[in-house]
């Protein structure tokens, strides 16, 4: 039987993702095979997020993405909406202590449109608590979509576009980037996509790439610390290039 131990001793150290990112799908399809409200399902999911939180930390990640809530997800029904937004409030409040006990430093990312301030303060409040611990940077990408991040970036330059500081001549690759919500987040290596669909959803759309994509028909609720080893594993199997030879 495949155990996290057993596969952990596999993990060859020099060849560690940095950054892994996860699409976290098909919550709303496990609830609906276990005859259970959609809810349900991302509740349980909320329990897969604690499993690979855990699994980063005891293999050394340093930085974890998760896609929470996106601004596609606003089309939802009022009451899943209200539930998912309570649910990432209320887990990130629940845990923030034993995050931060185990030195990880949480952000968000995302746009801060139909966010009320209270939830923005309430979030930033927890994540404050834990600015200055140095181990795994665990990143919840909330009311997140890369169309409107890319956006954000042009609008945040504009100021200094007008002012002639950015021109045609000297806007580099760096600069645009130091304009994204992921300012100081390295691109992800590694992408997973759990429930067997095979896209990228508008998640970090610039950041990913060069990412290696990795997508698995298990449901997010049953997505493991040793499903998550087994996707970490393949990563380091494969050849990057880089667009090289
Ligand atoms: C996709 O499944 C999942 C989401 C839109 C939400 C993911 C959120 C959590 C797991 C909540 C916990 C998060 C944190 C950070 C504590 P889906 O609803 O699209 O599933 P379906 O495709 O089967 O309908």
């Amino acid at each position: 039987m495949k155990t996290f131990e057993k596969l952990k001793a596999q993990l060859n150290h020099d060849l560690m993702p940095v950054h892994v990112a996860v699409i976290m799908d098909g919550n709303g399809r496990w609830a609906k095979k276990k005859g259970a409200g959609r809810l349900f399902g991302h509740k349980s999911g909320a329990r897969s997020v604690r499993a690979i939180v855990e699994a980063s930390v005891e293999i050394g990640i340093k930085y974890l993405t998760v896609y929470a809530f996106s601004t596609e997800n606003w089309s939802r029904p009022e009451s899943e909406v209200k539930g998912l937004l309570n649910l990432i409030l209320n887990s990130l409040i629940e845990e923030i202590e034993e995050l931060s006990e185990n030195n990880i430093r949480v952000s968000f990312i995302g746009s801060d449109k139909n966010i009320s301030t209270d939830y923005s303060e309430k979030v930033k409040k927890e994540c404050e608590k834990t600015k200055d611990n140095t181990g795994l940077n665990f990143i919840v990408a909330m009311n997140y979509g890369g169309k409107i991040e890319l956006l954000d970036a042009v609008k945040k330059m504009i100021p200094d576009i007008k002012k002639g500081n950015i021109t045609a001549d000297n806007l580099t690759e760096a600069t645009f980037e130091s304009h994204l919500y992921t300012t100081d987040i390295p691109d992800p290596d590694l992408l997973i996509r759990t429930s067997g669909e095979i896209r990228l959803s508008n998640f970090l759309i610039w950041q990913s790439a060069y990412a290696e994509l990795y997508f698995t028909d298990i449901l997010w609720p049953d997505f493991d610390k040793v499903a998550f080893l087994e996707a970490i594993l393949e990563y380091q199997n494969r050849k990057r290039r880089f667009g090289g030879i």
